[in-house]
């Protein structure tokens, strides 16, 4: 079991789970990008890890150069990797690790509504139904009409969480884009597109409430 979050992304390097769920996200990621009308795409990330998923897309997709994107995330350590990494991909221009609380409104200023909201590795750290419900709900803080939300949930045992996930997502105005689950069968991995309106960003808000703490690893 990983000490911490910068541990469990070295998980990457050995698990089937894993690595197939960064696959199907990085293939939805792609998909969002490939939508887009000419022009600058804005791009958010929510407990962004390192960012392989949107920076391993970039790395080939012909829309690289378009996008503008901030990452946030909470552990330096893996800032500082993500930013080791955006100097590698020549994108620190275009690209910010926006080190700081990912729930809290004010993160997100100046750089929302985007064309694209990843909230992967998220849904499985929240406390109940009630809390998904408020993060997906709150989405609309967050989202253009029309923008791209892929997402990630685990199952485990026989509560289909990933299929409460889409319910949510029905409910709160979001169109289901594409779902699967990875080979290995536990893991859920969506892509939706919102069809509502976008609501101001409040100011000083939590948007949601992660409640695994920063720095314990707990199941993706
Ligand atoms: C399961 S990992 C997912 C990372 C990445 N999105 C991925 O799918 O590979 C959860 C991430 O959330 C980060 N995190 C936890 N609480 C946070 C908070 N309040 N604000 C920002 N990031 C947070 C952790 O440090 C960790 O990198």
């Amino acid at each position: 079991m990983p000490k911490d979050w910068f541990e469990w992304h070295a998980l990457y390097q050995s698990e089937t789970l894993l690595q197939q769920r960064l696959q199907i996200v990085q293939g939805y990621i792609a998909t969002a990008l490939d939508a887009q009308p000419a022009g600058t795409i804005q791009v958010v990330s929510a407990c962004a890890g390192d960012g392989r998923d949107l920076l391993g897309t970039l790395t080939t997709h012909p829309r690289k150069a378009d996008v503008r994107a901030r990452l946030v995330e909470l552990n330096p350590h893996l800032v500082e990797q993500g930013r080791s990494a955006l100097a590698e991909a020549g994108l620190t221009e275009e690209i910010e690790f926006w080190q700081g609380d990912a729930t809290l409104s004010d993160h997100y200023a100046g750089v929302v509504p985007a064309d694209l909201v990843i909230v992967c590795g998220i849904f499985g750290n929240l406390a109940d139904e009630a809390a998904l419900q408020q993060l997906i709900g709150n989405l609309k803080f967050l989202t253009k009409p029309g923008a791209f939300v892929p997402w990630t949930r685990g199952n485990r045992g026989d509560i289909i969480y990933s299929d409460i996930a889409r319910r949510n997502f029905e409910a709160a105005n979001f169109d289901e884009v594409e779902f699967r689950l990875t080979a290995t069968g536990d893991m859920g991995v969506g892509l939706h597109r919102y069809r509502g309106e976008t609501s101001p960003l409040p100011k000083n808000e939590h948007w949601f409430v992660f409640s695994g703490t920063p720095d314990r690893a707990v199941e993706p």
